[in-house]
This record gives structure tokens, sequence and C-alpha cells, in this order.
């Protein structure tokens, strides 16, 4: 992801054609840098931020209102806490620089987050891992995929399960596509097959993202991270988040406030172009839900491993 100054452009790698084209898509005003993170093209919490710091960018660049623009890119998605704070850290010096300050920063918070998290996997380590959370939904490294990184630069992971992570795919789509880049063992998995899969002793733990986490770390992550969390406690196996302090909202004190993103029904009606449900039969389609924090063993950030009663220091 990067801000194009000739050409004026934030240019994205569009995340929903992948894994078949890795194509990049050039985003020419902040309306548009909405459209992209509503639509998906960019996703994940911290890179979600990273996009609208570089829209606040384009349009200081291009001259435009950045009252307005700010207000388009808020309202692009409302889960993820690291768009409102982006927006916030940008907003007394609206530059390309700090934009790319941001971007650098939130990397570097993932290198050392990593670094932190491979502390809490064992020589011959099997981890199951739920959505996307790694380079292309953090700007770089990844949270809960730059855990897993890290764990296999040491030499302490096996193999990764992945969930597919329905409706829009983004564990089989992205988190597979990375693991693979990255030469990391892994067998993507229906989302429904986790349960059996721990009941059968093939997991030893869990590790996944977050895209708000309220100050009694109850943790919103992709819909399904909730179900896994139960599971993994009735299976006696740690559940990790990973996550940069961008995605503590301390404002929030459990996660009951945390607005939960309803999709189009459409993303669970159809696949790939084609519908799967009968034309009458209505569909739901919440985004996200929240992990309560007594079924979080510890949530991993830059600033090291956290576990309750969470005492996040700022
Ligand atoms: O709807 P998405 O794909 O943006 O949801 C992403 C997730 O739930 C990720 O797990 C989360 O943002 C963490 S990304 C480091």
């Amino acid at each position: 992801m990067r801000l194009e100054e000739d050409g004026l452009a934030v240019v994205l790698l569009d995340q929903r054609r992948l894994p078949d084209e890795v194509v990049e898509l050039r985003c020419e005003t902040a309306a548009e840098v909405a459209d992209a993170i509503r639509d998906m093209a960019v996703r994940g919490a911290p890179a979600i931020g990273i996009a609208a710091a570089y829209g606040v960018a384009l349009a200081a660049l291009r001259g435009d209102d950045l009252a307005e623009a700010e207000r388009v890119l808020a309202a692009s998605r409302p889960t993820a806490v690291n768009l409102p704070w982006a927006l916030a850290q940008m907003q007394e010096e609206p530059t390309p620089e700090r934009a790319r300050a941001l971007h650098e920063e939130e990397v570097e918070r993932c290198l050392r987050m990593a670094a932190h998290a491979a502390e809490l996997f064992q020589p011959g380590t099997r981890a199951l891992t739920h959505c996307n959370a790694g380079g292309l939904a953090t700007g770089g490294y990844g949270s809960a995929v730059g855990a897993l990184r890290a764990a296999a630069e040491r030499g302490l992971l096996e193999r990764v399960l992945v969930d597919e992570t329905r409706p829009l795919l983004q564990g089989s789509r992205l988190t597979a596509w990375e693991l693979e880049r990255a030469g990391i063992p892994h067998v993507v998995i229906a989302d429904s097959a986790a349960g059996s899969l721990m009941a059968r002793g093939e997991v030893d733990l869990v590790v996944t993202g977050a895209d708000r986490i309220a100050a009694n770390g109850d943790t919103a992550n992709k819909i399904g991270t909730y179900g896994l969390a139960v599971l993994a406690q009735a299976h006696a196996i740690p559940f990790y988040v990973a996550a940069p302090f961008s995605t503590i909202d301390r404002a929030l004190a459990d996660g009951s406030a945390i607005p939960i993103e309803e999709r189009d029904p459409r993303e669970v009606q159809e696949l790939a172009g084609r519908r799967i449900v009968p034309s009458a039969s209505p569909a739901r389609n919440p985004a996200f839900d929240v992990t309560p924090a007594r079924l979080i063993t510890a949530i991993v950030t830059e600033r090291g491993v956290f576990r309750s009663p969470y005492a996040f220091a700022w």
C-alpha cells in the first residue's frame, strides 16, 4: 500500500482478487479510498487505518475539504477502531510523511508483537487461525500471522490449520496465500471442522487478530472467533489474540458497546457470483463477534503479553 505523489493516488493490492490475481487498485480521491475499504479491496483492522491515513494525505495534497474526507473515510466501516484512531493521528499533520510514518510504525509494532507471541509456542506447535491477520491486514508483517511467522522462524511451528472463514473466505484466500509464500506448512479447513479437530487432539493453540479490544479485554474479531474461543475452552486449548495497541479502545469499558458491522446478506447468499441459497430465503451477515475476555488466555501486543485482569497502560 502506498501514496503516489506523481499522479496522486493511493495504490492498494486489491485483496478481493486474491489468490487468483495479484492486481493493484488506484484510488484517486478519499471517497475512492473509502469505497475500497467498504468493498474490502483493503481490509483488516490496521490496514484499514493505514489506508484511511493515506486517504487523508491524498485529500490534503489535492486541496480537498479535509473534514469531508475524514467523514467519508470514518463512515466506511464501523468495527475496527484502527480507522478512527488513524484519522485522529492524522489530524494535526495531514501529510504524506505522517501517513508513511504511521504505516512504518504499524509494521514495527507487528514485528515486536510477533517476537512476544513466539514465546507462547513450544517446539512442534500445531496452531489454528481464523480470518486473515497477516501482512495484507496490517500493511506489513501481520499480527496473528506475524506470530505464526516468528514461531516458524524459531523452528517452533509444525503447521497451521486455516479456517476458510465464511462468507468472504479471508482464511482460504488470503491467509493460505500468505503462509504459502512464507513457506509455512498449513492446511485449510471448513470453519465447521475446527471443533472436531480440537477434539481429536490436533490443535495446540488458537491465535487470531482483533478489530477492537475493550479496556477489560473483550475482543471483537471476524465472525466465528467467539465460537472458536468457546471450543478452545471446552478442549482446554489456549486462545491467544495478537493485536497492536492501536486496536485497543480505551474509551470502552467492555465489549458490549463495540459496533458490529452487518454486511450485505448477498455475501452469504452467493458464492463466486452464484446463488447458493433459495431465492426466497433471507440471510443475515454480521461480520464480527465479541469474544469475552474470560475466554482469552492472553492478548499479545507490541508491549508484551497481557493476561486477565487486563491493565493496558498508555
Ligand atoms: O472483515 P475483515 O476481513 O476486515 O476482518 C478482519 C479481521 O477480523 C481480522 O482478524 C482483524 O482485522 C485483525 S487484522 C490484523
